[in-house]
């Protein structure tokens, strides 16, 4: 996949591809990347790119011209093109793995007030939100958004590795653990170290589903649980409650 990131801070985004997976899926050739600062095609000699905005407001508005000039001459017309933005459709996996059958990318790196709206009529496919909550600049959100669509993309991870985290089936990932058995006072659940198949596998399931239920409820729902996980998951809940009660009465 070729990946083109338009953005007047190529600093903040640079060292994400000389870094860890990403660096090797460069160095595999599974992906091919350019960094464009949009300045290089801004006139005069102060090279402007942003202007205040009509009708008045805060802030400033990145001008349609410098990034309209570097998107023809990256050849952006007509492909998937990025922006993230608050105001977009929020990421999820599903999403990400949409925009990883992609062979070519682009993002735009928004950054003050925003992106005057031709340029997003004209050549935006995908306004991307990355959660409920402003950042200062859309840099930070398209490493977020390239992150999670590359590493989906086959040979850049092993498969068993994506086949068991957070939200490949609508579940949140079991914990896990490594040496030494015992840290701090707390061992490793000894589940663990039976070399039980069957058991592990089920106390991890039921760790997924408790970790599901008390910080994501929400995707509960659509996570289409089976009527044996339903069951593990309503003696979870009783479990959870005498232990709570334990606790309380215990402070009494
Ligand atoms: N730019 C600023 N905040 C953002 C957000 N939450 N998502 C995507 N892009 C952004």
């Amino acid at each position: 996949m070729k990946i083109t990131v338009f953005t007047l801070f190529p600093a903040m985004v640079e060292p994400f591809f000389l870094s860890s997976i990403m660096k090797r899926a460069v160095e595999k050739g599974i992906i091919e990347y350019r960094i464009v600062d949009f300045r290089d095609y801004a006139e005069g000699v102060h090279k402007k790119t942003d202007d205040i905005p009509y009708g008045g407001g805060a802030g400033m508005v990145l001008m349609p011209d410098p990034i309209s000039k570097a998107l023809e001459a990256e050849g952006a017309s007509g492909k998937r093109v990025v922006f993230p933005t608050p105001s977009g459709r929020l990421l999820t996996e599903e999403y990400a793995y949409s925009l990883s059958q992609e062979k070519e990318l682009f993002f735009i790196c928004g950054h003050y007030e925003g992106l005057d709206q031709r340029v997003i009529d004209t050549y935006v496919t995908d306004e991307i939100s990355i959660g409920d909550y402003v950042l200062s600049s859309g840099e930070s959100a398209a490493v977020v958004i390239i992150d999670a669509l590359f590493r989906l993309i086959p040979g850049v991870i092993a498969s068993e590795s994506l086949e068991d985290e957070s939200f490949s089936d609508g579940l949140l990932e079991y914990p896990q653990y490594t040496r030494p058995y015992r840290y701090c006072t707390k061992s490793v659940p000894d589940v663990l170290l039976t070399g039980h198949h069957g058991h592990i596998t089920q106390w991890r399931c039921d760790r997924r589903l408790e970790k599901t239920m008390l910080n994501r409820p929400d995707l509960l729902s659509d996570a289409s649980l089976s009527i044996e996980e339903r069951k593990r998951l309503l003696s979870i809940l009783e479990q959870d409650k005498r232990t709570c009660q334990e606790w309380i009465l215990s402070e009494l």
